[in-house]
Order: structure tokens, then sequence, then C-alpha cells
């Protein structure tokens, strides 16, 4: 049996403690992946105790690979930004076999074939994560975010016993991605909160908060605590890419150590797909895990490729949705929300009630065609259904046969419940709509969305504060906002606020002047225009007053914006009151420009910067935002473009890649220097 010798010399130490980090991941390799086990526990428990005994004494001598890593670092403050090496796409969902069937149809003619093998994957309910593996080591793991950028929960990922902290097999690649899905086992979970409860803590509502909840905290060693598991489900990132299809690359997983489900299927046809769905379905009761649906993907990585992605989703892959669950319960009252285009949205304030979990107290009505379709009346019992994390939907009432008590029939608004102008006619369009330009809700609406988080993401500038700002007449068009510093004192008089919360709101307006010209065309909520293609708009023309002189066409030729987006965009700019409302931005000292402009009087502006590799004096994220400061930009790939490389430890395949690209390699040191000799 192995004790810690505490006068073992140094250079033995070394030894036994790589061997003994060996034995004891292949161990819980064993145990957490392949659920059996060569070594008891107590013999593990020992080696366990040996090494900590070790890396006491030699600090030097502790990895990041080491298994005494999983029990959880320091707490830290905040999560830092992960950039993903590539985007994590979402899913396309189908909720019945047709769909399904249609989908399949679609993607054989896509493909010019008559057939193609599908791989049907359990989808675990539970939060995409992406780990990134830097010659074999487990580098840095993040949640998926946006997509393009999530959370950096390196040290909660390692306290997850059967992710590998090193991959196993020794042929690594340089860099590789793995993605899968974290979840919270359902036995455990029943007894988390219980233990919850007799601490008095507030108790998770479903394994998939809990898995959330668990890997979200900034002490890793309270992560360390929760039995979280994960199931890898696809490659993102490979340096030097081997295999031709998605199931070669699962197998790969599997070689490497990392945990993949036992149940992925392969099929040739959509009737055997279907057939799979089937058994998934009745599956799913007995699982110690929650499954929402079965994830089918095209098998061949050409194939993959060849049908690509089509707005977010791609075309190779779909999410078969298991039917979402339902209650009933009463209908207290329809309330009317007035959106920032005047759509009067209804919605029902319900008796709370229980579905998978989750306390539901609202659902929305959509329009008033779907409460006059359904005959939904205020008081009546209704069927609400959940499905994942859409808003809760009433599919329906349950008869009033049997009712003493007939609640009256539901009559839609004909008037904009906050400016009282008649609405648009329900004869005319399904949605009802203010059409008062200067209807205070919708502008209430258009203030809060101008501030949000996405958008210019002025804080303190919520929807009770857009609202005083409107109805006191302090901010009358977008623009006035740049004008609410002369109004302190009124501010600072406002009901809840004073003079920090006044500081702080003014100061968040000045920062947001410096906001990309992106977030701003976003901000102006134009009909169509998201975050995404707001971006492509200025991709595509660089200044708002190339945006505003463009045509209809000219909008057209950026992909992912249609006719009826571009007619918008371009009726948008060429109003009056909106130019007038530009010139004013400008005045105010908003940027309107793309890119280099921005910063114009950097050397380094536009230059675009990749990094590889860990850097010594700062995280990532802070080497991004010095590089953003002075006018550069980041990109996750070399290429041609690449103008440095910023090689820091273990640089893996992008250094290569500037090596044959001729892309100038700085060092960590060179780079801070060329930073810094930029004012
Ligand atoms: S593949 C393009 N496979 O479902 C491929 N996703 O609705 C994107 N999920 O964000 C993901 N099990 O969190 C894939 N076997 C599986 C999955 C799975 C669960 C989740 C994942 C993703 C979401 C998309």
């Amino acid at each position: 049996m192995s004790t810690f010798n505490p006068n073992i010399p140094f250079e033995t130490a070394k030894v036994r403690s790589s061997s003994l980090r060996s034995q004891l991941n292949y161990a819980n390799y064993l145990y957490y992946v392949k659920n059996t086990s060569k070594i008891t526990d107590f013999e593990y428990d020992a080696k366990m105790e040996e090494l900590r005994g070790i890396e006491k004494k030699y600090p030097n001598l502790v990895t990041g690979t080491s298994p005494t890593v999983r029990v959880g670092s320091t707490p830290s403050k905040e999560f830092t930004p992960l950039v993903h090496p590539k985007p994590m796409t979402s899913l396309a969902n189908a909720f019945n076999a047709d769909e399904l069937t249609v989908w399949y149809k679609r993607l054989l003619k896509f493909l010019g074939t008559s057939q193609c093998d599908l791989v049907c994957e359990l989808k675990l309910d539970g939060l995409a994560v992406s780990l990134v593996y830097v010659n074999g080591v487990l580098d840095r793991a993040g949640t998926r975010g946006n997509g393009t950028t999530g959370e950096n929960v390196t040290a909660n990922i390692r306290t997850i016993k059967s992710v590998p902290l090193q991959l196993l097999s020794d042929n690594f690649p340089a860099l590789v991605e793995l993605r899968g899905e974290v979840f919270f086992p359902h036995s455990a979970f029943e007894k988390l909160n219980y233990e919850r409860k007799a601490a008095g803590l507030e108790l998770y509502a479903t394994p998939r908060n809990s898995a959330s909840g668990s890997l979200r905290q900034l002490d890793s060693s309270e992560t360390a605590k929760r039995p979280l598991d994960l199931v890898f489900y696809s490659i993102g990132e490979w340096s030097d890419d081997q295999v031709k299809t998605h199931s070669q690359s699962l197998h790969q997983i599997q070689k490497w150590g990392g945990k993949i489900s036992s149940w992925t299927k392969t099929v040739s046809t959509i009737e055997d797909a279907l057939d799979v769905v089937n058994d998934a379905t009745r599956l799913r009761d007995s699982l110690d895990y929650d499954i929402d649906g079965v994830v089918l993907k095209v098998d061949s990585l050409a194939d993959q490729k060849s049908l690509g992605i089509v707005g977010r989703d791609p075309r190779w892959a779909i999410a078969y949705k298991f039917p979402a669950e339902k209650a009933i319960t009463t209908l207290k009252q329809i309330h009317i929300n007035v959106g920032r285009s005047g759509a009067l949205t209804p919605w029902a304030e319900l008796e709370p009630v229980m579905i998978g979990g989750v306390k539901i107290k609202r659902a929305t009505l959509h329009n008033r065609e779907e409460i006059h379709r359904k005959d939904i009346r205020e008081g009546d019992r209704v069927i609400v259904q959940r499905a994942g994390d859409v808003i809760p939907q009433i599919v329906g009432i349950v008869s009033r046969d049997l009712d003493t008590i007939i609640p009256t029939k539901y009559v839609f608004p004909t008037e904009c419940p906050y400016c009282s102008s008649t609405v648009t006619d329900s004869t005319k369009e399904i949605i009802a709509r203010c059409l008062n330009a200067k209807c205070p809700a919708q502008f209430e609406r258009l203030l809060q969305h101008f501030s949000s988080k996405d958008a210019m993401d002025i804080s303190g500038l919520g929807e009770r504060m857009a609202q005083e700002l409107s109805r006191r007449g302090f901010v009358k068009n977008l623009a006035d906002i740049y004008s609410l510093k002369t109004k302190r004192v009124e501010l600072e008089n406002l009901d809840k606020m004073g003079s920090k919360k006044t500081d702080n709101l003014i100061q968040s307006i000045e920062n947001s002047k410096n906001q990309p010209i992106q977030r701003l065309i976003f901000s102006l909520g134009i009909h169509g225009v998201g975050k995404e293609s707001a971006l492509w708009i200025v991709e595509k023309f660089n200044s708002i007053d190339d945006i505003q002189n463009a045509s209809i066409s000219d909008f057209l030729l950026i992909e992912g914006i249609g006719p009826v987006t571009a007619e918008l965009i371009h009726k948008w700019f060429q109003i009056d009151s909106n130019r007038d409302l530009i010139k004013k931005f400008k005045s105010a000292g908003i940027k309107t420009i793309y890119k280099t402009t921005n910063y114009g009087s950097s050397k380094l502006s536009g230059n675009i910067f990749v990094i590889s590799g860990r850097l010594d004096s700062m995280t990532r994220s802070e080497a991004y935002k010095k590089i953003a400061a002075v006018g550069g930009r980041t990109s996750n790939s070399v290429s041609a473009k690449t103008n440095y490389l910023i090689a820091g430890e273990n640089p893996g395949s992008k250094l290569e890649m500037a090596k044959i690209n001729d892309v100038p390699i700085l060092q960590e040191k060179a780079f801070i220097d060329l930073i810094n000799k930029v004012e």
C-alpha cells in the first residue's frame, strides 16, 4: 500500500507524482466513463493521499492534469469571457414525423442524392459547453453564451470527474475542441434539493436549473461537491482533422477518454430514424437524466459542409422535440402589451401552476386572432403548455359545459390602452397595431430597447426609468438621452434616484457614446434589424452616411437581408425625423463609422491579431481588450489577412499556420511593447 514519505527527495517525487497522476486519472476514467474499476476505493484514496502529500511538499509539481485539481480552486469574482474557436450554432426543431421527413427530403434534394446516413443522438437537457484541449491537455472550457463568446468555466469543468484532464492515447492534435452537454443526474438532484431545504436555501426547480447553478458557481470547490456529468456530442475545431464522418468523431472522442452516449445509433433511412425516435420516447422515463428530444445529424462531414448553415441553424442537423408538458389552470386576466412597433400583444395572467417543476404565472396569447379562434375568456380553465425555454402557451380551454357560471366573451380593445388611438382593423391584419407614431408606450419600449444590454448598454435606463423619462417629457426622442446631463437636478429628484444613481446614469450614457456603430444601428429599433443583421449592414457600408444613402438594392446585396427588411431599412433612413435623429447622434459624439476610423490615430487600427497559446501576464480577454483599445481586431484563425500572431505558451497549430502564411509572430513581451507604443 502506498503512503506518503515526507522525506521523499525532489527527483523521486517528480517521477512518483507523475506515475500517481496517470494511475489515478486512469482509475477515474474507468470508474466515471467506463463504469468499471480495477482498484479498490481504499487503494484509490491512498494513492490520492500520497499525491496530495507530494504536491503539498513540492507545489511546483502540481499540474493542470492532476486529479487533485478536481476539488476546485480559489473562488473568482466573475467569469471572464471566452471566445469559442468556432461559433456554437443552435438547432432547428421538428415536432412530429412529418417535419422530420420534410427536413430529410430537403437535404437529400440539396445533396442531389437518394440516401444519406443519419446519426441519432439523445438530446440531453442540460447546458452546452466547449472544451479546448491543447496538446492533449484541457486548456480552457466555456459555456455556450451567445454562441461566439461564453463564460470561462474551466475551473468548474475540471471538477467534473468524467471529464478527461488529459486525453488518453498519444497522438494528440495540437488543438481540439470537444463539445458536449453538462447535466445533473435525477437521483442526485433530489438529494441536492433535500439538503438545500434543510439548509434553508432556495430549491432548484429542475435538474437543468441545478446543472446551470452548479456550473456557474464562482467558487469551483462548490461545483466540485455537485455530481455534475458531461457527455460529449461533437468535435468543434480540430487542427489535424482525421475523420470523415460524425460517428467516427464520436468514436475518436471515446478513444481520447471522453464520455459519449452509448445509446447513439446510425441509420440509413428516415423510416429507421423515426423508429429510433420512438424508441427514445419510450426510454425517456427510465433514464437518470432529462432528455427533451433526439438530435438527427448527417453522418458524412463532407455532406455537412456542403449543406452548411442557414440563419443560425445548420441544415445538416435537426432536433426532434418531445411533446411539451401541459397543465390546467385558471386564466385570471388578459393584459395587453404594446411593443415598440405598436403591436398589441395579449398575455394571460394565470393562477400559478407547476409544469415540469417550473412555476408558471403567465402565458402568451400571441395576438387577437388567436384569442378569437380559441375563444379564450377571462375566468376560463385553460390548458397551458411549456416546452423547454419557450414562453408558455395556452393550447386551449377546458370545456365550459359543466360550468355554472360561463365567463363573458373577451372583447379585444379597439383602442390602444396607452394612447387611446384606434388600433388597426381586425379584418385586415392578424396583429392589432397602434399606428400612432407618438404613442408613449411605443416610445417607452423603444427607449428601453435603445439602452438594453445588447444595444447601447446604458445601465440604469430600464423599463421604469424609460417610463419616467418619457412621461416627464425629459426625453422626447432618442437623441435627447444625450442631453440629460443638463437635467441633473430633475433626475436627482426622481423617486429612488439620488445623486449617486444620477451620476451612474449620466456616466453610463457618456460611455455609450463609444459603442460600435453596429450597436447604434441595432438600437434604432428598425423592424427586421437584429444584432447580427446590424453588423452585416455596417460591414457592408462602413458609415451611417453610406447607410443613409444606400438604395433598396444595395441592402439586398447583403446575404441574410431579404426584400421586406431591405425596404424597411431604406424607408427608415428616408424619414426626415430619423435623419434629424442621426444628425443629433453625430453631434453628441456617438460613433457612426465602422472599424478603422473609430481609432483613426492608432497605427494598429484595423490590424487583425490572433492569439495562440496561454499568455503569462494577462488572460485572453484582457489581451482582447488591449487590442480593441488600440483599434485592432481579433480573430480565431490565422489566414493571409492576419497581421500578427501572438504566441503564448504551447501555441499549437495556429503558429504553424502563421509561419506558412508569413504572418509576423510576436512573443508576449513583444506584443505588450507594441501595444504600449501606441498612444
Ligand atoms: S448538436 C449543430 N447534439 O441542444 C449542432 N446538441 O438545441 C448543435 N444538445 O445547444 C448541437 N444534446 O446544448 C447536439 N446530442 C446533441 C445534443 C445537443 C443536447 C443541446 C445543445 C445545443 C442544443 C440545441
